[in-house]
C-alpha cells in the first residue's frame, strides 16, 4: 500500500530529527525481554572467568547470589542455569543428570530459598553435560537412542521440578519427549511447571563457546545431527514446533539467534504463541571480540537485539543480559 510518491513523498521527512524517529519506532527493548543464562561450577568462593566468552563467568553455588541479586536488580525476569560438571563425575549415561545433589538441584534450591518467586528458574532438561562422550542422549552401536533416552529425560525433569524449576527446556531434539514430560509432570501433581521447547535448534556451529563454557568441548565425539536439525531447513523446524505444541509445550525456543530470524518469523506468524530466541554463545563471542578488538562498536549489541524483537520472538536468551540496562540506555 504505497500513496503518494518522490517528490510529493519523501520517507526521510520522519527521520530528520531524534524525536520524529523516536515517534515512530516500532521494536523496542526492555529487561522484560531477557533471561540470564548462568554457569555453575563446583567447589566455594569461585568466580571463574571463561576463555572464549569475555564478560561471562562460571559461579560457585556459594557466590550465585552475587549475579542473580544483579538479575533482579536490572529486573531480568528469569534466570537460565548450566553445569559444568567434572570429568570424575561424567559417564556414559549421564548419571549424575539424576543426582539430587547435582550443581542445577543445589542451584535451583539456593536460588528458591534466598528469592522465592521474585525470579523465575529455567533449567535445560538435556544430558550433554554429564556424559563422558558428550552426546544428549543414552548411545547403543553408535546410535542416540531415542525412547531410552526420554526415560531419563523424565526422570530429569521430575527431579528438577521437585527442586523447584519453574520453567523445564528440553534442549535435547529427540522426538516425542515434550509429551512424556507433560504427562509424567501431571502424573505427579505437577502441573504449573512450564515447559519452554528448544524446539527449532539446529545442529550448528555456533555453540562453540558454549560447550568450552560447560567443559563438554574436548569430550564430544562426532558431531549432533542425528538429533539436531540442519540448517539447510526451515519446513521441518514448522512440523516440530507444530508437535511440540500438540504435545504440551508453553513455549518454544529457536536456535541459535541471528543466522535464524526467518525461522523465529514464520514460527511467530504460524502459531501465535511465545517464541523465544537464543542468542548463542558464538553469537556473542563474535561480537565481543570484535568490540573489544574495536572492530565494531558497542552499539552492535543493541542492534542485534533489536533484530530478534523485530522478527516477533518475545524474548531472547541472552549472555548480555546482566548489562542490559546499560545496553538499552
Ligand atoms: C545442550 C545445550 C547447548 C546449548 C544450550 N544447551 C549446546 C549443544 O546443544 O551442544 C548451547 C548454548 C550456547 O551456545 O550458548 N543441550
Amino acid at each position: 500500500m504505497i500513496t503518494g510518491k518522490y517528490p510529493s513523498l519523501r520517507l526521510r521527512r520522519n527521520r530528520k530529527q531524534s524525536w520524529s524517529r523516536r515517534l515512530i519506532q516500532e521494536n523496542t527493548l526492555s529487561p522484560n525481554d531477557f533471561i540470564l543464562p548462568i554457569f555453575l561450577i563446583d567447589g566455594s568462593n569461585k568466580k571463574e572467568s571463561i576463555n572464549s566468552m569475555p564478560g561471562v563467568y562460571r559461579y560457585t553455588i556459594n557466590r550465585l547470589s552475587q549475579i542473580v541479586d544483579r538479575a533482579i536488580k536490572k529486573e531480568i525476569p528469569m534466570v537460565a542455569l548450566f553445569p559444568k560438571t567434572k570429568n570424575s563425575l561424567k559417564n556414559e549415561i549421564g548419571s549424575e543428570s539424576l543426582n539430587e545433589n547435582n550443581l542445577v538441584c543445589k542451584a535451583i534450591i539456593e536460588i528458591k530459598k534466598k528469592y522465592k518467586n521474585q525470579i523465575g528458574i529455567m533449567c535445560d532438561v538435556a544430558l550433554d553435560p554429564y556424559t563422558s562422550h558428550g552426546h544428549d542422549g543414552l548411545i547403543k552401536s553408535n546410535q542416540i537412542i531415542n525412547d531410552e533416552t526420554i526415560e531419563v529425560l523424565i526422570n530429569q525433569s521430575l527431579l528438577q521440578a521437585e527442586m523447584g524449576c519453574d520453567v523445564l527446556a528440553p534442549s535435547d531434539m529427540m522426538d516425542g519427549r515434550i509429551g512424556k514430560i507433560r504427562q509424567a509432570l501431571d502424573k505427579s501433581n505437577r502441573q504449573n511447571v512450564q515447559i519452554l521447547s528448544y524446539a527449532a535448534k539446529y545442529a550448528s556451529s555456533f555453540y562453540g563457546p558454549f560447550r568450552d563454557a560447560v567443559g563438554s568441548k574436548g569430550s564430544l565425539k562426532g558431531d549432533k545431527k542425528t538429533y539436531q536439525m540442519d540448517f539447510r531447513n526451515s519446513n521441518e523446524a514448522i512440523r516440530e514446533v507444530a508437535l511440540d505444541i500438540k504435545e504440551g509445550a508453553d513455549m518454544v525456543m529457536v536456535k541459535p539467534g541471528m543466522p535464524y530470524l526467518d525461522i523465529i518469523k514464520s514460527i511467530k506468524e504460524k502459531f501465535k504463541i511465545p517464541v523465544f530466541a537464543y542468542q548463542v554463545s558464538g553469537e556473542y563471542s563474535l561480537i565481543s571480540n570484535a568490540i573489544q578488538k574495536k572492530i565494531i562498536n558497542e552499539d552492535a549489541v543493541y542492534e542485534s537485539l533489536v533484530a530478534f524483537k523485530r522478527a516477533g520472538a518475545n524474548a531472547i536468551v541472552s549472555y548480555y543480559a546482566d548489562r542490559i540496562d546499560k545496553i538499552i540506555k
